[in-house]
């Protein structure tokens, strides 16, 4: 099984602190962060976009930003009305919004799409990692082989996805286990209501990218949270 990578999830942090927010889980152990970007449209809120992961960049060059694109239609226009982009009548791109802000992984939903072979060929030509997410009622066969081959990274969400704080779906643990099975080698994330209590099925099922908003930034010490998940994960 690949490593154990722990990404905190920023929606859960103080967003008027947003870049120190970052560079205090950095400090504590996190090796990514993990951007909730949503539209209003896939899912009801909006959080962030381009513009914002293009200033967190600008103050942490060499941070590894996981782009979780709860997005509609996430291989077309970018609805965002804040787009680097100055001349209105040019197709805005969400993949491009997110590859000039610096995005390193483009993790689009399974359900948003209905080309998920030809995004992954998008992504990877800026030079981003490509993830496919599956929500709670998507089966874990949606992930065809063709699919599994070509993405870098496959995420079982354990959340409806929207927002934070929700409560971890244990139902949706089997599907880890399938997609780890079909695919030894392939990052595996977990994303939704994760944390100490919760992380024992997660790495058991195999999962070893581990997504943590709520339990980590909610901790009197992240630091020890997210070594807890580390090791949980490579044992
Ligand atoms: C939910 C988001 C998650 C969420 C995780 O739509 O994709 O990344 O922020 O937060 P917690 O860990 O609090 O469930
Ligand atoms: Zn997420």
């Amino acid at each position: 099984m690949p490593r154990a990578i722990i990404a905190p999830s920023v929606l859960a942090s103080d967003f008027g602190q947003l870049t120190a927010e970052c560079q205090r889980m950095i400090k504590n152990g996190a090796e990514w962060l993990h951007m909730d970007v949503m539209d209003g449209h896939f899912v009801p809120n909006i959080t962030m976009g381009a513009p914002i992961l293009t200033c967190v960049k600008k103050g942490i060059p060499d941070i590894f930003m996981d782009c979780h694109m709860m997005v509609s239609e996430p291989e077309k226009v970018c609805y965002s009305s804040g787009c680097a982009h100055n001349d209105i009548s040019e197709t805005l791109q969400w993949v491009d919004d997110i590859a000039d802000a610096g995005g390193a992984l483009y993790c689009f939903h399974y359900e948003a799409t209905s080309n998920p072979l030809a995004l992954i060929d998008q992504i990877h030509a800026r030079n981003m990692r490509a993830g496919v997410a599956i929500s709670p009622d998507t089966p874990s066969n949606a992930i065809s082989d063709e699919i599994g081959a070509a993405a870098d990274m496959l995420l079982v969400m354990t959340v409806y996805p929207g927002r934070g704080g929700q409560k971890f779906l244990e139902r949706c643990v089997p599907k880890v286990a399938e997609l780890r099975e079909r695919f030894p080698d392939k990052d595996i994330e977990v994303d939704g209501g994760v944390g100490p209590k919760t992380i024992d099925v997660c790495a058991e099922a195999g999962s070893n990218v581990i997504v943590a908003g709520t339990a980590i930034f909610s901790a009197q010490n992240p630091e020890e949270v997210i070594s807890v998940l580390k090791s949980t994960v490579n044992t």
